[in-house]
């Protein structure tokens, strides 16, 4: 058990993208009610928590992340006592809930942006406004994440406001204690509505160089932030306008606005030295875990496995992930889009020891959607077309069935729906070889195996080729092999008697070769 009340140690956290996941009132995007009518798949699934994305008041310029009222419900998504009844029904089948804080920014459309513009003397400095240069340049050369300058020029107050995102998304100022009062009061409201734990968004962006000054550009390649080689954003190094000096220690305050019994981890995107940084984040009083961008951003290759695990320290604070709402599905990204790719890739997240964090769908193997410029609706995807990060491809609504719609909605969705190769949830369920299937049975075993908590030693790291040992576990030492290549290789260790095959991602492998393509856990007696 962990120090937070009633959490496992490390949990296997199921990320849900409400719009995405069942809409239960004809409008053609999730909601509420939908994530309440399918908690019983998670649970049965195997995972101990649920994060669910956005849901609160937002004109949806960035899918939610654009928060109007970080208090309330966006009446796309349901009410109130909608999510009170899913936070019930979670608790019933024994999930943890966990919810976005998305505390770097808020939307133009938040009162408190709207009061600031005006200079209400309450709200002035609520946000990052700075005055132009004499030649009304912008303050610094600052790039977003998205793309454009990180700065808007705002008439009203004849001054520029810092935007990390959207220039729709204006970046708090968290050097006001007032608007840390007001981020008190949020996450106090959340916990008292019943929330176990929170994923707080963008943290690595709240502190900046108060000076603001330029950013210089990224020369070496190794100084290059993860990210799209078209993203103007990659050819700076990051100096100024992501954590200064007093780096983490912020965090300390949320900790004590969350409680101690709540889990908290972050979303750490510091470029080539998160993982350092995230070792900052989660030490002692800070939070519990958190994830960077390396292995969906610099490529699945053994070498990179091999680093991010030795760069990490002692497993438990790094969350293992693949799939997310903001990257395209792995499954396509390193795969084929196949089924064997999507087991491959299944058992190695399931095996790495720490958090484990799966997004909606990547369980049934969904491929990444390839989606034409007419249907997208991400304003990060559509301004880099035709070469799009890939968003709204891993946003495609939940197949649940063969019915309408793959049993999403009544009325054509927001995004197109896909069928996975396997079918959809109802198909896979009732099969003992679809992907889900083998989902499940990797869940259950990582749980009984105590992989979560186990430590791990490199044993071997090339492009194709990851093998480490997992030690300390129940039963003995384990080993993960993963063949990224597309030919077999042999077993890089012993296999010699009392080497048993826990799980095959591909056929049971007979002799000491490991299939193309594939994941093995063997058992070391
Ligand atoms: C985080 C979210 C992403 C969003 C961004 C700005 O990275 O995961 O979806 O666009 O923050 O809020």
């Amino acid at each position: 058990m962990n120090a937070r009340q009633g959490w496992p140690a490390h949990p296997i956290i199921y990320q849900i993208y409400p719009r995405s996941f069942q809409d239960t009132n004809g409008t053609g995007e999730g909601d509420l009610k939908g994530v309440l009518r399918r908690l019983d798949h998670v649970a049965w699934l195997g995972a101990d928590a649920i994060w669910l994305s956005p849901f609160f008041r937002s004109p949806l310029c960035d899918g939610g992340y654009d928060v109007a009222d970080a208090m309330d419900v966006d009446p796309h998504f349901g009410t109130l006592e909608d999510f009170d009844a899913v936070v019930a029904r979670a608790h019933t089948l024994g999930l943890k809930v966990m919810i976005d804080q998305v505390f770097n920014h808020t939307s133009d459309q938040h009162e408190w942006f709207a009061r600031s513009l005006a200079r209400d003397p309450k709200f002035e400095d609520f946000y990052v406004w700075v005055d132009p240069k004499p030649d009304g340049a912008p303050p610094s050369n600052w790039i977003g994440y998205f793309g454009s300058p990180a700065w808007r020029w705002h008439p009203q107050r004849a001054q520029y406001c810092l935007h990390q995102f959207l220039p729709c998304q204006p970046g708090l100022n968290h050097r006001n204690p007032e608007v840390h009062e007001q981020l008190e009061r949020i996450t106090r409201f959340w916990r008292e509505r019943g929330v176990d734990g929170f994923r707080y968004d963008a943290v690595t962006s709240f502190y900046f160089d108060p000076d603001f000054r330029d950013n210089p550009p990224a020369e070496a390649a190794q100084a290059r932030i993860p990210g799209p080689a078209n993203n103007p954003f990659t050819m700076q190094r990051h100096a100024f306008d992501m954590l200064p000096e007093d780096c983490a220690a912020f965090i300390e305050k949320f900790r004590g606005w969350a409680g101690d019994d709540a889990y908290l981890i972050g979303e750490i995107n510091d470029g080539p030295t998160s993982i350092e940084t995230l070792r900052e984040f989660t030490s002692d009083g800070r939070l519990d875990a958190g994830y960077v961008v390396d292995l969906a951003e610099r490529g699945l290759i053994g070498e990179v496995i091999a680093d991010v695990v030795q760069r990490m320290g002692s497993p438990g604070k790094l969350i293992w992930w693949l799939s997310s709402h903001d990257q395209p599905r792995q499954v396509s990204r390193v795969g084929d889009g196949s089924p064997r790719d999507a087991r491959m890739l299944a058992a190695l997240t399931l095996a790495l020891p720490g958090p484990v964090l799966l997004y909606q769908g990547e369980e049934l193997g969904m491929p990444q959607a390839d989606l034409a410029r007419e249907v997208l609706q991400d304003p990060f995807d559509r301004s880099f077309w035709p070469d799009p990060p890939g968003r709204d491809g891993a946003r495609t609504p939940f197949p649940w069935d063969d019915g309408v719609n793959l049993g999403f909605s009544t009325v054509p969705p927001w995004l197109p729906v896909m069928r996975p190769p396997d079918g959809p949830a109802s198909v896979q369920s009732e099969s003992d070889t679809s992907v889900l299937a083998f989902y499940r049975k990797a869940i259950a075993l990582r749980r009984d195996l105590g992989l979560g908590g186990a430590g791990i030693e490199v044993i071997t790291a090339y492009e194709t080729l990851f093998a480490a040992r997992l030690t300390d576990n129940q039963g003995g030492d384990c080993v993960l092999v993963v063949n990224l290549g597309d030919a077999p290789v042999d077993i890089p260790v012993s296999v010699g008697d009392g080497t048993t095959v826990a799980l095959s991602s591909a056929a049971q492998p007979s002799g000491t070769q490991i299939d193309a393509r594939s994941t093995l856990w063997l058992q070391q007696a």
